[in-house]
Formats: C-alpha cells, sequence, structure tokens
C-alpha cells in the first residue's frame, strides 16, 4: 500500500508541474475530491490493522497536503505568469503620438498663411499686434487722411453699424493709428485681421477677407528701407526668385505710394491668362506714411518718417497655392482643405 501511496504521490506531482489552471482544477477533483485517490485510500482504512491504519493514514494525509500544497502553488505561479504576460501585451509605448489613431487636423490655408506671412516678417523685426474688427470712422478713414467725401466711405462699400457711428474695418490700416496712439516711435509692427467690404463674391471678390498690416515708424525711414523688406519678403514667402516690381500708385495715407508686382509665378513672367499676358502680378500696396497721418497721432513729422504696407491675404494664398477662386478658401470643401499643398 505504502508503495502505492508513492507512485500516486510520484504521479500526481509530474501531472501538477506540467498543468494549466483547468488541468489543475480537474487534478484537485482527482487527488482530493470525494471520490478521489487518496480520499478513497482513506476512507479504505477500516480494511487493515491498527498499525497499518496509522501508517498508511498517516502516509496518505502527508501526499493529501503535499499535493494539495503544490497545486495551490502552481496556481499562484500561473497567475503570475498570466499576469506578465497581460502587462507585456497591454504595455502602452509612451513614445507614440496620443494622436496616433485619430486623421491628423491641419490648419486652414487661411490661417496657414497668415501663419507664413507673420513668421518671415517677425524674422525681419516686426511684432504682432491686433486690432478690432469693429472701428469708428476716426481710425478707419479721417486719421488715415480720407477726408469725408472719398468713395471708400461709401456706404457702398463700407459695412456701417449703429446708425453710422461704428463701422467694420474696410483695412487692417487703423491699426497703424491704434499702435502710434499707445506708442511713440521706434514703431515696427505688422497687423493681421480680417477685414469687411460690401461688395458682392465672385471668383475675385469676397465680403469678409483678410491684410496684414506692416508699419515701421523711426527716424531716417527711407522709402529703401520698405523697398529692401518687402523684396526680402517676397523672395522668402515665395520661394522663387521673381522679379519684384514697385510701381507708382496712390493712397491717402502714404505718399509716394506704391503697387508691388511680382513676376508671374505660373508662368514665370512669359505672359499667361493670370498675368493677362503682362508677366507680372500685382501684390501688394504700400508707401511713406502721409505727414497727416502722423500728424493725427501728435508724432513730431519734421522727425519721424515711416513706411506701411497692405498684404492682401487670399491673394497671395491663391498665387501660391494656384487657387483660382478665392470662393473655395471659404466653402470648407474637406477634398479641397486636404490637399497637400496647404499642409506644411
Ligand atoms: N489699406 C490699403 C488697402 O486696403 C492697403 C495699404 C496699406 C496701402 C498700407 C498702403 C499702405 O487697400
Amino acid at each position: 500500500m505504502d508503495n502505492n501511496i508513492d507512485k500516486i504521490a510520484q504521479k500526481a506531482l509530474e501531472k501538477i508541474k506540467n498543468a494549466d489552471v483547468t488541468e489543475l482544477e480537474s487534478l484537485k477533483i482527482e487527488y482530493l475530491g470525494r471520490n478521489g485517490f487518496l480520499t478513497q485510500i482513506l476512507k479504505s482504512l477500516s480494511k487493515y490493522s491498527i498499525d497499518d491504519k496509522k501508517s498508511i493514514g498517516s502516509k496518505a494525509n502527508r501526499v493529501k497536503n503535499i499535493i494539495e500544497k503544490e497545486i495551490e502553488n502552481k496556481k499562484a505561479n500561473l497567475k503570475e505568469a498570466l499576469f506578465d504576460e497581460k502587462m507585456r501585451k497591454e504595455k502602452t509605448d509612451c513614445s507614440k503620438s496620443f494622436y496616433f489613431p485619430f486623421p491628423k487636423g491641419t490648419f486652414h490655408p487661411v490661417i496657414q498663411t497668415i501663419k507664413n506671412i507673420s513668421t518671415i516678417l517677425k524674422s525681419l523685426g516686426f511684432l504682432v499686434v491686433q486690432g478690432p474688427e469693429i472701428e469708428t470712422e476716426w481710425y478707419n478713414f479721417e486719421a488715415l487722411n480720407i477726408p469725408k467725401s472719398h468713395p471708400a466711405r461709401d456706404i457702398q462699400d463700407t459695412f456701417y453699424l449703429d446708425g453710422l457711428k461704428n463701422l467694420l474695418r474696410t483695412h487692417t490700416s487703423p491699426g497703424q493709428i491704434r499702435i502710434m496712439e499707445k506708442q511713440k516711435p521706434p514703431i515696427k509692427v505688422i497687423v493681421p485681421g480680417r477685414v469687411y467690404r460690401n461688395e458682392a463674391s465672385d471668383a475675385a471678390h469676397s465680403s469678409t477677407f483678410h491684410q496684414i498690416e506692416g508699419l515701421s515708424v523711426d527716424e531716417n525711414i527711407t522709402f529703401l528701407d520698405l523697398k529692401m523688406v518687402l523684396t526680402e519678403f517676397i523672395d522668402k514667402f515665395f520661394g522663387s526668385n521673381l522679379g519684384v516690381r514697385f510701381r507708382p500708385s496712390y493712397f491717402q495715407f502714404t505718399e509716394p505710394s506704391a503697387e508691388v508686382d511680382m513676376q508671374c509665378i505660373f508662368c514665370k513672367g512669359k505672359g499667361c491668362g493670370v498675368c493677362k499676358n503682362s508677366g507680372w502680378i500685382e501684390i501688394l500696396g504700400c508707401g511713406m506714411v502721409h505727414p497727416n497721418v502722423l500728424r493725427s497721432v501728435d508724432y513730431d513729422f519734421e522727425k519721424y518718417t515711416g513706411y506701411a504696407f497692405g498684404i492682401g491675404v487670399e491673394r497671395i494664398a491663391m498665387f501660391k497655392y494656384g487657387v483660382n477662386d478665392v470662393r473655395l478658401l471659404y466653402e470648407n470643401d474637406l477634398r479641397f482643405l486636404k490637399q497637400s499643398e496647404f499642409n506644411y
């Protein structure tokens, strides 16, 4: 009988060593359960002599305890291994992007263009400031030397608010007045923002669009400074080394005034539909700040000079990205917005 118990024990330990969780459960029943091997032996002790009863009984009990313990140990080991495995599988790689499974968002091309323009001008020493979209006649017109009779003030072009007291700014130039009122020279700022004009929209016009105003005022600022800054800006923005020219023009708030053209980026100056065969496209307006503008903010116009420029954001975005209808920039058709040119 002793031998038999040893054999049973040996076999059981062998089986436990290689068992998985479910096998352990059946081994427990097989050896320790009510009809299990060891329970059977203990139950059958009555047929043995007193001495045998003692030795077989205690041996069977010892073996029972050992098997019980082994099963518990093995269970604990398996549980630990399973946990390790789970941790290994579910481990989070913190170096992966949090947004990994989601589609990557992009900036709207107008915003992207404002960012690109601002980055270049900041590198040339300009500070970015903001002005309000709701303005008064003083900031939008009067202080900028635009007389009452001027057609730009016409109710047809300007969105007036509150019974003509306030208006939606028609350009970012009132930003010039606001910064000069607040601060003495030297001034070197850009004012990006949304502007409004009461006009019908078509492929080239929209009643809401964006401009970036530039203003630099100090002693000894000359037209040469203006030419240098704008030529550098155009070269950097379009990255194309195309010709740039300054053409005499007229704005009430600058004297002299100029319009800046660059060689058409579509035909490289040869002449095409976009540049109406002239080889040149108009990029922005600029000039030397008019003494009347300096006077309106109580600057000493004998001492200080300055230049200003106004960039039409949509216009140069359209040239840069080859967009032929300004309305595409406002319809927010994802097929348009997702084009890779905008996503850098
Ligand atoms: N404010 C002018 C416009 O909207 C642009 C401009 C700005 C021109 C600054 C000269 C100097 O057309």
